[in-house]
C-alpha cells in the first residue's frame, strides 16, 4: 500500500507529486501507457516513488487522476469496483473548450458528481482551483496556497485536509459534494482571467486567496 496514487504525468501531476513528496507521503505514479514518462518525472523532480502505467492495482488509499475529466471518466470505469473504500480526489475543470464559454457537464451537476455516479470511490473535490505552476512552491508571493475543498464523506474530506495540510498547504473545507459545482466554476473564472491578455496582473501563476478577518 502507498499512501497517495497519482495517475498521469503532465503540469498537475507533477505539482502533485512535489507536494506529496514535501507531506512525506508515498506515492505511486501510474502513467497513461508509458511507464518511462512516470520514471522520466519522479527523476526528474528527484523523489523516490513506485512508477507505472494505468491498469495496474491502485495502491494508494488517496487516488487523484490528474487528468481531464473526459480521461477519468474512463479511469473510473476501467477501474470500477476496485476503487471501493479509496479516497479519490476530483482535480478538474471541465472546461467546454468547443465554446470556451462554460462547463461540459449537465446543468445543476459538477464533474465530480457526474464521477461519483460512476464510481464507488469517495470523491472529493479538490485542487481545481490551484493552478499546476503554482503547486512546486505551493506558495505564491509567501502566501500559502488556499485548497478548496468539497466532499460529503466526512473521513474522506477529512483524508484530503490532512494531505492538503501535510504538504504546506491551507486547506478550505466549503461544504458538501454538491459545493463542487460552484468550486468548477471558481476554477474556471480563474482561468478566464488567466487567459484575458487585457488583465495582465492574472497569469497562470496566479492563486485565489480567502482572506479571514483579522
Ligand atoms: N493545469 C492547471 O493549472 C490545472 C489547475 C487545476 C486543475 N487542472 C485540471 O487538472 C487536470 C490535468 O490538467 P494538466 O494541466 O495536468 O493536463 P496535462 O498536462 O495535459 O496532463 C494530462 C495527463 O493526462 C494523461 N492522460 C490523458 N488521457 C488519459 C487517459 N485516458 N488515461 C490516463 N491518463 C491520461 C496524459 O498522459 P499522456 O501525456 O501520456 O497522454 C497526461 O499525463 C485537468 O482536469 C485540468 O482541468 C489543471
Amino acid at each position: 500500500m502507498t499512501d497517495i496514487t497519482i495517475i498521469g504525468t503532465g503540469n498537475m501531476a507533477r505539482g502533485l507529486v512535489t507536494r506529496a513528496a514535501a507531506a512525506g507521503k508515498s506515492v505511486q505514479l501510474l502513467a497513461r501507457e508509458d511507464k518511462a514518462k512516470a520514471d522520466a518525472l519522479a527523476a526528474d523532480l528527484g523523489v523516490d516513488v513506485s512508477t507505472g502505467v494505468v491498469g495496474e492495482d491502485v495502491t494508494g488509499e488517496i487516488v487523484i487522476p490528474a487528468v481531464y475529466f473526459d480521461a477519468a471518466k474512463e479511469i473510473v470505469t476501467r477501474y470500477g469496483d476496485s476503487l471501493t473504500g479509496k479516497v479519490y480526489i476530483d482535480i478538474t475543470n471541465p472546461v467546454d473548450f468547443s465554446t470556451f464559454d462554460g462547463l461540459a457537464v449537465p446543468a445543476g451537476s459538477s464533474a465530480t458528481e457526474e464521477l461519483q455516479k460512476a464510481t464507488p470511490a469517495k470523491v472529493v473535490k479538490a485542487f481545481n482551483t490551484t493552478f499546476a505552476a503554482t503547486l512546486a512552491e505551493g506558495a505564491v508571493a509567501g502566501h500559502a496556497l488556499d485548497v478548496l475543498i468539497a466532499g460529503d464523506d466526512e473521513a474522506a474530506t477529512q483524508a484530503v485536509v490532512e494531505f492538503v495540510a501535510a504538504a504546506g498547504l491551507n486547506p478550505v473545507v466549503v461544504g458538501p459534494q454538491r459545493r463542487a459545482q460552484q468550486l468548477e466554476q471558481t476554477g474556471f473564472l480563474h482561468i478566464l482571467l488567466s487567459a484575458n491578455e487585457q488583465l495582465p496582473v492574472f497569469q497562470w501563476n496566479s492563486a485565489l486567496k480567502v482572506l479571514a478577518a483579522a
